[in-house]
């Protein structure tokens, strides 16, 4: 189970009045995004395919110390890789909280593991239409429906899998380089009024990345000078700064959150 407490009272409230919209919400890291993005004060909409796991996501979000108003969560199942499904989580988002300040490209898969020589290349094209081309249809209509007259901070969820080989998961690792791209193109055509960055963590504790490390956690940690592989809070609160106007100078920036890890050459 996804831990949303977060860092706590420091956490400022920055984002009163505005709205966020996660994709891919309801557990790990997006759940803890959207937690975030509730504890600074805005409303948010979350999505993943499977209904009652949302429906549950969106009670602990109400229910937690962040939410507290049923009315600042708005929960959409839906495919982020289904065009339909992006028109209809902007739409439905514009049309409840009025607005779309911050969108947080979260979601993405990772079907297929072993070498590319054998990758089915359906599965291939699966990863790359979620992990990049969802995201990219997210920011255009973010872009119509909001944020290209008011503005607006988009987040990309990267991975350290984009930045050097990992083999055995190849093909999601050349995704995430593409998503980082895409994320430096947008800034550059979307500033000066959106801002367009993204993250790129190494091994996070969540249901994604169990065979990561679910064999051996103080093995796999002790690789990572910090000694501890990643929370989705870790995540979260480095997303909720991006997002926010703290960040205000920052765009086209891809943010490692590794525990070190790549500064040791290390792989995990
Ligand atoms: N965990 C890590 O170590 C790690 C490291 C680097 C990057 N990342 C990235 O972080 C992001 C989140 O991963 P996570 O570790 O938090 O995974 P997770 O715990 O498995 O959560 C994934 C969430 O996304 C939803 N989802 C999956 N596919 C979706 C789709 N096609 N459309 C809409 N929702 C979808 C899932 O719900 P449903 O199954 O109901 O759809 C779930 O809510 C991913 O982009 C991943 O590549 C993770």
């Amino acid at each position: 189970m996804t831990d949303i407490s977060g860092p706590g009272p420091a956490t400022p409230v920055d984002m009163a009045g505005r709205a966020g919209l996660v994709t891919g919400a309801s557990r790990g890291i997006g759940l803890a995004v959207a937690a975030e993005l509730l504890r600074r004060g805005a409303s948010v909409t979350v999505t993943a395919r499977k209904p009652p796991e949302l429906e549950a996501a969106v009670a602990e979000l109400v229910a937690g110390p962040a939410g507290g108003d049923a009315s600042r969560v708005l929960g959409l199942a839906g495919n982020a890789g289904d065009a339909p499904s992006r028109d209809d989580a902007v739409a439905r988002t514009v049309a409840t909280f009025g607005r779309l300040d911050v969108l947080v490209n979260n979601a993405g898969i990772n079907p297929i593991h072993g070498p590319l020589m054998a990758a089915d290349l359906d599965a291939v094209r699966k990863i790359f239409d979620v992990n990049v081309v969802a995201a990219l249809g997210f920011v255009q209509l973010a872009h119509q429906a909001w944020m290209g007259e008011h503005g607006g901070a988009v987040v990309n969820i990267a991975s350290i899998a984009g930045l050097r080989s990992t083999r055995a998961i190849a093909a999601y690792g050349a995704s995430k380089a593409a998503l980082m791209r895409l994320t430096a193109e947008l800034a550059a055509e979307l500033g000066p009024c959106i801002r367009v960055n993204a993250v790129a963590p190494a091994v996070v504790k969540t249901r994604f990345a169990t065979a990561l490390y679910a064999h051996d956690e103080e093995g796999v940690a002790a690789r990572y000078p910090l000694q501890r592989l990643g929370s989705p809070a870790d995540v979260a609160s480095l997303v909720g700064f991006l997002a926010s106007d703290a960040a205000s100078w920052i765009s086209g920036e891809t943010v490692l959150i590794d525990g070190g890890l790549l500064a040791t050459g290390g792989s995990d």
